[in-house]
């Protein structure tokens, strides 16, 4: 309606100051600064509706609640479910007790996670790796074993190695959205928890192979790349071609003219921007198949980054109030 505006919320995180929409959570808010104000998520994806409360990274404390009520949150909440209020003040990283906390959390992620991030497909593109390397001990805290599942085939191309499960249940929602039918969920309850299908179906609906991308680990791989290569051997190419089922925009990991796999175009903040269906994904891997338009950016922080040349861009840029250099991501 003409002349109806939506109330805007004035956030401050880590010192910095931005505007919302009012029903933004504390999660979004800071994907708006952008940069290390941004809270990790191992379970929210926001293209997945009902994700997110399950993992805890998100975790922040709010130093001030409101405007209208200044008083703290009394406990640290998850930042990827809670909105923001107008005049309210968080602390991510700028919060000992936050950081603290994260430890502990990515402690309890690791609990069962095996490190074999030596032959694990994931590494270097694995979330919980990145998390582990910012917040994880160098030695456990417990000694009981961990638990162990065989590993399993999924359909005809999706290994479950559900001992790497941190159980965040995204795979589940992309099943529950993505697809027609969903085939396999979280059975049983508490410490037996596993990622599963009734009675061994095969997962084979036209959008499955979506489960493999939003996964934050390697629990979920791609059987037709399962170690063929390490992922910063690769060159990830953007590529589109014609599809029936999708936008058919993705990303071919190429060596040489060989694509190795076909995954979906990912953001800053780890989430694929367009879903793809399986055909893309598993069955055209002949450059041919592809318009392959350049070569992807890369944040130079990602071991993938290591001889990945791209295209010149706009230089970076003096901002001339800060006089400080705008680094690029
Ligand atoms: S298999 Fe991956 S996406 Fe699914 S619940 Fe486990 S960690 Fe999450
Ligand atoms: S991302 Fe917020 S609880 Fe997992």
């Amino acid at each position: 309606m003409r002349g109806l505006t939506t109330k805007k919320m004035k956030v401050t995180i880590d010192n910095i100051p931005v505007e919302v929409e009012d029903g933004t959570t504390i999660l979004q808010a800071a994907r708006k600064i952008g940069g290390k104000v941004v809270p990790p998520a191992m379970c929210y994806y926001s293209k997945l509706k009902g994700s997110g409360g399950k993992c805890r990274t998100c975790l922040v404390k709010v130093s001030q609640g409101s405007a209208k009520d200044p008083r703290p949150m009394p406990k640290l909440v998850a930042s990827c479910s809670t909105p923001v209020q107008d005049g309210m003040v968080v602390q991510n990283l700028t919060s000992p007790e936050v950081v603290e906390a994260r430890k502990g959390i990515v402690e309890f992620l690791l609990l069962n996670h095996p490190l074999d991030c030596p032959v694990c497909d994931q590494a270097g593109e694995c979330d919980l790796q990145d998390l582990s390397f910012g917040y994880g001990m160098e030695e456990t805290a417990t000694e009981d074993d961990r638990r162990e599942f065989p590993m399993t085939d999924i359909g005809e191309n999706i290994k479950l190695h559900m001992n790497r499960c941190i159980l965040c249940y995204r795979c589940v929602y992309a099943a529950d959205q993505l697809t027609d039918k969903r085939l396999h969920g979280v059975l049983y309850r508490g410490d037996v928890s596993e990622i599963g299908t009734f009675i061994r179906n095969a997962v084979t609906n036209e959008f499955s192979g979506n489960m493999i991308d939003v996964c934050p680990v390697g629990a979920l791989t791609d059987k037709t790349f399962r170690f063929k290569s390490r992922v910063w051997f690769l060159k990830p190419m953007n590529a589109h071609r014609e599809c029936a089922r999708c936008a058919g925009k993705t990303v071919a990991w190429m060596f040489g003219n060989e694509i190795y796999r076909v995954t979906g175009r990912k953001d800053q903040f780890g989430e694929v921007e367009e879903f793809i269906c399986n055909e893309c994904r598993f069955e055209k891997k002949d450059a041919g198949d592809w318009v392959i338009e350049g070569p992807r950016h890369i944040s130079r922080q990602s071991v993938i980054s290591a001889n990945h040349y791209e295209e010149m861009t706009e230089p970076s840029v003096i901002d001339p109030i800060a006089g400080k250099m705008e680094k690029d991501e």
